[in-house]
Formats: structure tokens, C-alpha cells, sequence
């Protein structure tokens, strides 16, 4: 980009002046950097499920940092203090003094004692100098107990909000808003297509949909094999403009509202059994 820059400049006659190529250089790297960090979270196997507000919150708290080759960044034993995104360079992981693997650019490492609240579970050595991301612990809990707690009270009031859901009794909805995960989709994205198989249940938190349905043969598909009915989604949607959902499978969703099975429960007609049993029977697109 620098140099790109610098031949336009040269080829208009524009004026080269050094501190707008340093402020581009700084935007550069400071872009490529959140770019970095951000994808070293999702690539890991602990921190892939985050939010993107809670990504986002542990970028803005991340501060860089450099060592040189040799050092030890982690020592086995130790309670943890900090979790790293590796910028720059190689480190390498040995436990009990055998090498585990080396690390290089763009991977997090030293989280296991932070999310776990164990001890260091391997030392990490630099192989070359290195540039480092860090946050500390305090830091890192904070954001995901804040969000956490946030993101659950939200979830309730917002499921409370929801007719499909007004039946349900409190302790439900807790349940339910724990195990709630957040899709994001963009405009045009598919959420559901007709015909593919799925018992994925889905509420629209933010966003609108358009809902397309195709006739097609009931029962079965193109290359003559049937599906049950409740097996294939009966419409297709797709995402207009930015949307959220919120989702959960069929199945943790049966198990955390429960108690369904036992017919000569003398709630069965209860409103609440009702709703759940509706709920259970047609997964698929709450609107909201
Ligand atoms: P933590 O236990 O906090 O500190 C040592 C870090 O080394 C650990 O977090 C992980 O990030 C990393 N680590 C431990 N074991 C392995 C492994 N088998 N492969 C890759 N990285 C590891």
C-alpha cells in the first residue's frame, strides 16, 4: 500500500511528504494488527465461539509488547497472568521439558490458565524476537463475565417478549437464554433453505427475513427418495439487510425444557406444556 502510494505521488507530481506516509503506515499496521488478533480468536478452539461485541471488547484491551529470542513468556507451574496473540516471530511449547509444538504469527497461546483458573499447563519459550498482543486476566475475565451476564439478561428479557415463549415458566427461559448461541447473517444469506434437512430453531433478534417457498411434490425430493415431513425445512430464508438470530438445536432444546415425555402428568394441559410441546413439534423461524 506504502509503496503503491509512493509511485501515484511520484507519477501526478503530487507533493511526497514523509508524515503522511508514516500516519498511512501507522493506520496500516494498527489495521492489520485488530485484523490479526481478531482472527487468532476465532481460529481458537476455546475462544471461537465469542461474540463479536466480546472479540471486539478484548481487541480494545489488548496492548502490544516484544521480547527477545530466548526468553520464557510462560513457565509450566505458574498462575497465569496473561493471555497472548503472537504477532510476529516463533515460540515454542514444551511440557515437562518435551517439545509439544512450535507457534507461529497470528495464534493465541497462554489461555488455558485463564479460562480454566488452573496453572500453567506448558512453558513457552521464544524461538526469534517477538511481538506479542497481551491482555491481562483481570481484563479478559471481566469482558467475559460482563458480556456474559449482559448477554444473558438480554437474552431473557427478549425471549419473555416473544408470544411463542410468553408460557413458558422462568426457570425455562433461564435455561433456554444460556444456551442460546448468536448467528449473524448478511443481507441475501441464506438461514434456512427448503428442502434441506436441519431441526435447528431459530429466533430473529435483529434484522428482517423473506420467507420463499417453492412448490415442490410433498414427500419427496428430486431424486425420488422421500424425507419425513418434519425432516425438511418447508421454506427457504434468507437474511434482508444485517440479521441476528438466536439459535438452538432441537434436541438440547427438548432436553432443557424437558419433562415432555410423562403423559399422565396432570399439567399436560397446562398453557405451559402446551407451548412447549408446540414449540418442540414445529422447529423452525420464531418471528418476532
Ligand atoms: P496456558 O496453560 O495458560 O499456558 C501455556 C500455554 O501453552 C497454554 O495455555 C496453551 O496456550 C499452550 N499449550 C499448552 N499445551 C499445548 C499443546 N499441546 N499444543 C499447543 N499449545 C499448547
Amino acid at each position: 500500500v506504502e509503496l503503491d502510494r509512493h509511485r501515484k505521488t511520484a507519477s501526478t507530481g503530487g507533493i511526497f511528504h514523509p508524515l503522511n506516509v508514516k500516519k498511512e503506515k501507522l493506520f496500516f499496521c494498527l489495521f492489520r494488527s485488530s485484523d490479526l488478533i481478531q482472527r487468532a480468536l476465532m481460529d481458537n478452539d476455546f475462544m471461537k465461539h465469542l461474540e463479536h461485541g466480546q472479540i471486539l471488547t478484548i481487541m480494545d484491551c489488548m496492548r502490544p509488547t516484544s521480547l527477545t529470542k530466548g526468553c520464557c513468556v510462560i513457565q509450566e507451574g505458574d498462575d497465569g497472568s496473561t493471555v497472548y496473540v503472537l504477532e510476529e516471530g516463533m515460540v515454542e511449547v514444551t511440557k515437562e521439558g518435551k517439545k509439544l509444538c512450535s507457534i507461529g504469527p497470528g495464534k493465541v497461546f497462554g489461555e488455558l490458565a485463564i479460562l480454566y483458573n488452573c496453572t500453567r499447563t506448558a512453558t513457552v519459550t521464544a524461538l526469534t524476537d517477538i511481538k506479542l498482543w497481551a491482555i491481562d486476566r483481570q481484563d479478559f475475565q471481566t469482558i467475559m463475565m460482563r458480556t456474559g451476564l449482559i448477554k444473558y439478561s438480554q437474552y431473557t428479557d427478549f425471549l419473555r417478549s416473544v408470544p411463542s415463549f410468553q408460557s413458558l415458566a422462568e426457570d425455562v427461559l433461564s435455561k433456554l437464554a444460556d444456551a442460546l448461541e448468536e448467528n449473524r447473517y448478511s443481507d441475501g444469506d441464506y438461514i434456512i433453505r427448503q428442502g434441506a434437512t436441519g431441526d435447528t430453531f431459530f429466533i430473529i433478534s435483529d434484522g428482517q427475513v423473506r420467507r420463499m417457498r417453492r412448490q415442490v411434490q410433498t414427500g419427496s425430493d428430486h431424486r425420488g427418495g422421500r424425507y419425513k415431513q418434519e425432516d425438511v425445512r418447508t421454506a427457504s430464508v434468507t437474511a434482508v439487510g444485517d440479521v441476528t438470530c438466536l439459535v438452538i438445536d432441537r434436541e438440547s432444546f427438548k432436553q432443557l425444557i424437558g419433562g415432555l415425555d410423562d403423559g399422565s402428568d396432570k399439567q399436560h394441559d397446562s398453557d405451559e406444556v402446551k407451548a412447549k410441546q408446540k414449540l418442540i413439534s414445529s422447529p423452525g423461524v420464531s418471528l418476532s
